[in-house]
């Protein structure tokens, strides 16, 4: 049997969700909601690290995240969703984390060093942002998570948090067990470009995604470009469209489509065509329960609300805990 874990995840709210989303993350919560505790939250604290110049956004997206989850398949009898920001106790342990972590930690984490270049928009020349890792912290070891699923990008952020909790554990009592992480291990889903998708290439299919306004994206997308004509035999493999299918259908071999490519006797219009079909019957299911969420916007808050409740009453209890520990109780 395998083991049983508490897993605790967050996603920060700074715009609808896109295929991207679901393939790397969503698809793996949904399956680990079936075995696992799970909290899944949304991080809106972490957002405005780097959003703090136009916080009213936030708020917004909140709601979207949760119906975007939802609709994509969590279930919320299943798993926890709660706010970040309702439950106040992760500031108090980011605080206490906050005096054991050693600034080398930080200022050394390859992740803030990447982000900060990149991100040349924003100052991210802040206390929170460089504190990035310890808030994050808190929000794990609060409820002594075991397993935390996360992308790559994050994994630097996790060993902090590993070595965080072995600090507190060794200066004043074990509490914290050392979350594994657990990786997705779907391929990264490219966007329209061929580029990893992302909101900030402008090359994403939003979960949400308008069925003409999807057509448009699809039909213009380029395929293989060295492939001009009809007549010029193409190559699956350089193809930015071909991954598609077999996103969409992993057991899917496409032989015949890949020999017409490579044969020049199937043009790139019929396997745009076929995409929209896929993509179409993809999004269907998911967009049907949007729209009934949509319309009941009391059931998305009321859900919301309750597990946060539920994270609030654990939180309380444990960082009674570490009050304790760390002689403040
Ligand atoms: N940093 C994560 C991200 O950007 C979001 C996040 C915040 C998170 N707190 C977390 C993820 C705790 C896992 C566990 O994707």
């Amino acid at each position: 049997m395998t083991q049983t874990h508490r897993i605790v995840s967050g996603m920060r709210p700074t715009g609808p969700l896109h295929l991207g989303h679901y393939f790397g993350v969503l698809k793996n919560w949904t399956m680990l909601q079936e075995e696992h505790e799970c909290y899944f939250f949304v991080a809106d604290w972490h957002a405005l690290t780097s959003e703090y110049s136009s916080p009213h956004h936030i708020r917004g997206f909140v709601n979207e995240l949760i119906i975007d989850w939802i609709s994509s398949g969590l279930d919320p009898e299943k798993c926890v969703f709660f706010l970040q920001s309702e439950v106040k106790e992760h500031a108090e342990l980011n605080l206490l984390l906050s005096m054991i972590t050693p600034l080398g930690w930080l200022e050394r984490n390859p992740t803030y060093k990447e982000v900060k270049q990149e991100l040349v928009s924003k100052d991210l020349n802040t206390f929170g942002f460089l504190g990035y890792p310890v808030l994050m912290s808190a929000d794990i070891l609060m409820y002594q998570a075991t397993m935390v699923p996360v992308g790559q990008d994050q994994l630097p952020h996790l060993e902090l948090c590993r070595e965080i909790g072995r600090r507190f554990n060794s200066l004043y009592g074990k509490f914290f067990p050392e979350p594994l992480s657990q990786l997705t291990q779907a391929p990264k889903t490219p966007g329209l470009d061929g580029r990893k998708m992302s909101k900030s290439y402008n090359n994403a299919i939003y979960l949400k995604e308008d069925p003409a306004q999807l057509k448009t994206k699809i039909m213009s997308m380029l395929t293989d470009t060295d492939r001009r004509r009809l007549k010029d035999p193409g190559s699956p493999e350089k193809c930015n469209l071909f991954p598609y299918l077999t996103l969409f259908d992993p057991g899917a071999e496409y032989k015949e489509i890949r020999e017409g490519c490579l044969q020049a006797s199937r043009g790139c219009v019929e396997c745009k065509k076929l995409l929209v079909t896929m993509a179409e019957a993809f999004l269907e299911p998911i967009q049907k329960t949007r729209r009934e969420l949509e319309k009941d916007p009391d059931r998305v808050r009321a859900i919301l609300d309750h597990g946060t409740e539920l994270a609030q009453r654990h939180a309380a209890e444990n960082m009674q805990k570490i009050r304790e520990l760390v002689s403040f109780g």
